[in-house]
Formats: C-alpha cells, structure tokens, sequence
C-alpha cells in the first residue's frame, strides 16, 4: 500500500494530462500509482542513478495494466493501452512537447534541489503548459521564494502526516491566481490540529536559527508567529 504522503501527493491533482513526470522517482512509487489511475497518456519516471531505473524498468514491464481503459493506444512499451517512459539523467536537464499539458512531481528532496529543478525546466520549456506538485523534506522556504521570483500561483496546498513526520504537498502553475507566499497560507487552515503542531515546529525551528546570519529568519518567524496568534484566536 502506498504512503500517507505519497497518497496526499497524488491526492492534491486529479487532473489528465497528456503527460505526468515522477522526477527523482527513486523506487517510482507515485509514477506506478499515476499509470494505475489513468491520468495521463504517458508517465514518465525519471532518476539519475541507473540501477533504479533498471529496477523500475523490470517492474513496470511485469505490470498488468490492461485492465485500465480510456489511454492513447500510441504506446511505447509492451502494454496496447498505457505508455510510460523511463529516463536516466538529471532532472534539470528535461525538455518537454511543447504542445502538450504536463505535470512535474517533484518529491523527497530538499526545497533548494527542488528550486533549482523549477528554475531549470522554466528557463528550458513553454512554463504555461506545467503544472508542478513538490513535497519537499525541509527548506520549504526556499522552494517557496523562488516559486515567487518564478511567478507561479498556488492551485492548491496541503498538510500531511506520515510515520510522525509533517510534509507541505504545494501543487503550482502559471494559470491560478493565488500568488505563492513563503510560509504558505492554506495549510495553516484546512486541519487546524495538525496545522498548529506543524507550526509549533516551524517556529522552533526558526528560533534556533533566529541567531544566525541567514536572511529572512526573522521575518519569516515574524509571520509564523502571526499564523499563531490567529490560529488560537479562531480556536
Ligand atoms: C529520497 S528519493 C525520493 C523518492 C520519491 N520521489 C519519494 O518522494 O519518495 C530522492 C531521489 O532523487 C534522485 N535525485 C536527486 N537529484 C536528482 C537530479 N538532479 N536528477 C535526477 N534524480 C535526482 C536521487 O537519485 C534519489 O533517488
């Protein structure tokens, strides 16, 4: 069975596209999961270490996939009705079919790594055909500046426990109008439980560092602390 988190990922977008990228798939888990709810004609899984790929390769090629219906028969594997592709090399490096609607799935890793991807397939691609979801472990902060240097909106963001561990999953384009913030704003919101101990944490967090040279430190605790107050007067 799939992770809470990998499953809040996949829950934040139930959109087709004509094409859906599991970028630093790793075990390819939420790529498997995209092919098996038919949600788009081609998913593509992408890692940089070969072996992984050759594992993925092995599993996807054993999949029984015919039962699901509704996909392009332009396959480019075994299977008549689904296509995948997999793909060993630095995400950073990926350019896209330019008439076509992608999603990137940019999960487990740092927010600086997951930055630098956006930036590098923005710079390289038609931005306003990407739809992007990232689950980042930490540095979400970093991820958020730039996804507002970028001039990407949040289509929707969420909050998701998972083996006593809290993940932002921030689903983002060029289309929506809500304009990305650097601490976030609803998921601070839609489960107020988990949200106050997920705050609890960031501001420790930020307090530990409120003494290092870093910039934004202070504001950013300045504006947790104020998602704090609010929080308790609405309780
Ligand atoms: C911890 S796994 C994340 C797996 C999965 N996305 C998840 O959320 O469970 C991180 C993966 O990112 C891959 N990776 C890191 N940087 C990469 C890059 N620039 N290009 C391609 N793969 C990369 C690593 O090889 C590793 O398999």
């Amino acid at each position: 069975m799939i992770s809470r988190r990998l499953q809040a990922i996949l829950d934040i977008n139930k959109q087709s596209y004509d094409q859906v990228w599991d970028t630093c798939c790793d075990h390819g888990y939420l790529g498997e999961a995209y092919l098996q709810r038919n949600q788009a004609q081609i998913v593509h899984f992408v890692d940089r270490v070969p072996a992984l790929m050759t594992q993925i390769e092995h599993r996807l090629n054993a999949l029984d996939l015919s039962n699901i219906d509704g996909i392009a028969s332009n396959s480019v594997n075994s299977n008549e009705h689904i296509s995948w592709q997999v793909h060993c090399l630095d995400v950073k490096e990926l350019e896209f079919a330019s008439e076509q609607k992608h999603l990137v799935v940019v999960a487990g890793v740092g927010g600086d790594l997951c930055a630098d991807i956006v930036e590098a397939i923005m710079k390289k691609n038609h931005a306003e055909n990407i739809d992007w979801v990232f689950c980042p472990v930490h540095k979400h902060e970093t991820l958020r500046k730039k996804l507002i240097r970028l001039g990407l909106n949040v289509v929707n963001e969420s909050l998701v426990k998972d083996k006593g561990r809290i993940y932002e999953v921030i689903h983002v384009n060029q289309s929506d109008n809500t304009p990305a913030s650097v601490i976030g704003q609803q998921i601070w919101h839609d489960n107020p439980e988990l949200a106050s101990e997920y705050l609890t944490q960031k501001i420790a967090h930020f307090e530990r560092k409120a003494n290092s040279s870093e910039s934004d430190v202070i504001t950013i605790l300045a504006q947790l602390k104020a998602v704090a107050d609010l929080l308790r007067y609405n309780s």
